[in-house]
């Protein structure tokens, strides 16, 4: 059961017209929307230890990083500031589900969701972000102004804790409410100023860059078994200029260097744990001791309901006759007759044996596999019944 945003076109069209092309603005993409949560719940999150939040003076740029003290928000203006926290998705979980909307695109390319509260006057500023961003609008009404050229001048603003382009000519503007949604591509500069008491939920997407993925390749094929063997020279010849880097020297290096393992199953397994793993600071909750896998079946036959973890993303792909599943930057590998339940648990936040067939629901292997998913904490099962 999909519960896509409605972005007035197929999710097909919309990837092939705007995405990662052009802004898009659609009225109402989440009808009836409601807000996850109160701007007194989200500065109250700001407060807390753990909780990546900055709270922005809309006149001077200045940028105060939390954990705010409470006394902070007694202190604000009436007008021209903003209140912006990271990572809702793990704290409020109908904020996560704000990512069930976008499901039309990979787990691996999901940041998180931002929420920014701001009076009137709020705003970040004219920017432009290096990763693609849904703007939803929650409570209270946001202007927007969008500059698209593809040839601008992107320049900052020195000295300011934010960065402010120092050029910004909007040739769009706009007036998001409730349940509107903005697509910005990266690289677009835009601009959102609270017309009044305002909450804005960015859906924020994450690209690795090349020279990212190479220091992760290298640095996870280094802890590896493969990495071990040590640099060894045992019919070294005796050198007359000890400065000289010699040929049998480079030779030994250029083989250690080159043995590591660049095959497509290599990098695709390595893809696996990089897509998948927890950024720092999070940590899968495992149990304090492992469940067994009959105790965990008992309560799964029966049918109680299972939640994910919103630390981690979950993710698998086939290669050959087998099939691996990332969580945590766990490798799991399984059987491949488990498809269907790797589907179910990478695209559904909470689910039960109910929604599998019954031949699944009664395997052991897929039970094997739940098991040590739970055993990770990446999933548990949840208070209340589904
Ligand atoms: C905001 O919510 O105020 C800023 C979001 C953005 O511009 O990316
Ligand atoms: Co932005």
């Amino acid at each position: 059961m999909k519960n896509h945003a409605r972005l007035g076109m197929s999710a097909r069209a919309f990837l092939s017209r705007f995405w990662q092309k052009k802004p898009l603005f659609v009225r109402a993409g989440i009808p009836d929307f409601v807000d996850p949560l109160t701007p007194e719940e989200l500065a109250g999150l700001a407060c807390e230890d753990g909780v990546e939040s900055r709270l922005v003076d809309s006149r001077t740029w200045r940028v105060h990083f939390g954990p705010h003290p409470e006394s902070a928000f007694r202190k604000l203006p009436k007008t021209h500031w903003t209140l912006l926290v990271q990572e809702v998705q793990r704290f409020v979980p109908e904020a996560a589900r704000l990512l069930d909307a976008f499901s039309f695109l990979p787990n691996h390319r999901i940041d998180d969701v931002m929420v920014s509260f701001a009076p009137k006057g709020g705003t970040v500023g004219p920017h432009d972000d290096s990763y693609d961003v849904f703007l939803v609008q929650g409570q209270g009404r946001r202007r927007w102004q969008i500059d698209a050229r593809t040839r601008r001048d992107r320049a900052l603003k020195t000295g300011l804790d934010l960065k402010i382009l120092k050029r910004f000519e909007p040739q769009e503007e706009l007036v998001c409410e409730r349940g509107d949604i903005l697509y910005v591509p990266p690289g677009v500069a835009h601009h959102g100023v609270a017309l009044g008491d305002c909450l804005t939920y960015s859906i924020g997407f994450r690209a690795p860059n090349r020279g990212e993925l190479w220091h992760e390749l290298v640095h996870d094929a280094a802890e590896t078994k493969a990495a071990e063997p040590l640099y060894r020279d045992p019919n070294i010849a005796e050198c007359k200029h000890p400065g000289e880097l010699d040929l049998a020297s480079r030779k030994r290096v250029r083989e250690m260097v080159r043995a590591l393992d660049l095959s497509d199953g290599a990098i695709d397994r390595f893809f696996g744990r990089f897509a998948t793993r927890l950024k720092p600071g999070h940590d899968l909750a495992a149990p304090p001791s492992p469940m067994t896998t009959g105790a965990f079946a008992k309560r799964w036959r029966r049918g109680d309901a299972i939640a994910r973890s919103e630390e981690c993303r979950f993710s698998y792909f086939r290669s050959g006759g087998s099939l691996l599943f990332y969580c945590g930057g766990h490798e799991i590998p399984i059987a491949p007759r488990l498809l269907p339940l790797a589907q179910l648990v990478s695209e559904r936040r909470r689910f039960s044996s109910r929604d599998t067939s019954d031949s699944l629901a009664k395997d052991p292997k897929a039970q094997q596999f739940l098991t040590a998913l739970a055993n990770h904490g990446a999933i548990f099962f949840a208070r209340a019944k589904s």
